[in-house]
């Protein structure tokens, strides 16, 4: 799709049931988020998720899946170490259905993502607001506004691609910087609160169904509203993703 120019949708998905709803309806990735440990277990940030939790979870999404392509978190602590501690993981996440694990973090991650690539696991590499550096960010912030930081993550997004990374997600990033990176990278890139010039979008599910109303942002829209039905809800977000209507301006930074 992305060769062909042609945007995809992304939307986290926890279990079967809604793995299978979701692509049912027409999406193209389910991501198996460790934003489970903020909608599914209430927790302020995702730091206490373990792999076990990822891998009870990657297992049912798969279960309920057969045409979506299964993108699963490495949690925070099971990746950082080293490369050999990441490639042990990230097999367990390939075992339990996913086709590709997502890794937070930029150019330090290069040497884990070359590893794990050159040994067969895809991967999608995270960038700008990376929730499981919250502490040291000092809350969930915009990421890449000054001049030094958006050079910073231009140059990490380039050191990711060369490693190898299949994927690039960019999170809570200015509307021009992402369009620039995007542009700049010959991998796709994945979209949340970064503007619509991406390849994809990504959004967790329990927002956009609008049961989450605390964590609700600004770039985060309410499908429901104007929707009869989840399905119609999750076919409108497809649709406006594909023709570039969401996000629209008023979701950007
Ligand atoms: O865990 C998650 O759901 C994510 C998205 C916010 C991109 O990483």
């Amino acid at each position: 799709m992305y060769h062909e120019g042609e945007k995809f949708t992304v939307l986290t998905c926890y279990d079967a049931c809604f793995a299978a709803f979701l692509e049912n309806a027409g999406i193209d990735v389910l991501l198996v988020g460790d934003s489970l440990g903020n909608v599914l277990q209430g927790k302020e940030t995702t730091l206490s998720v373990s792999l076990g939790e990822m891998l009870y979870h990657t297992r049912c999404v798969s279960a309920g899946s057969n045409k979506a392509f299964i993108m699963a978190d490495m949690p925070f602590g099971t990746f950082q170490e080293s490369p050999e501690q990441a490639f042990g993981n990230a097999s367990k996440l390939l075992a339990a259905g996913a086709q590709m694990v997502k890794i937070e973090g930029g150019r330090i991650m290069s040497e884990t993502i070359r590893f794990l690539t050159q040994r067969g696991i895809p991967v999608c590499a995270h960038i700008g607001l990376t929730p499981q550096s919250v502490h040291q960010f000092g809350g969930y912030k915009i990421q890449g506004k000054s001049d030094s930081e958006a050079k910073q993550l231009v140059e990490d997004a380039l050191f990711l691609e060369k490693a190898g990374a299949n994927m690039l997600l960019m999170e809570l990033v200015p509307a021009t910087l992402a369009k620039g990176i995007t542009n700049e990278l010959s991998i796709p890139t994945i979209g949340i609160g970064a503007g619509a010039n991406c390849s994809a979008q990504v959004l967790v599910l329990h927002d956009m169904l609008g049961l989450n109303l605390e964590r609700n942002t600004r770039f985060v829209k309410n499908f429901m509203v104007g929707a009869s039905n989840i399905e119609e809800a999750i076919k409108n977000y497809i649709d406006e993703v594909k023709i570039g209507k969401f996000p629209g301006s008023e979701h950007e930074f």
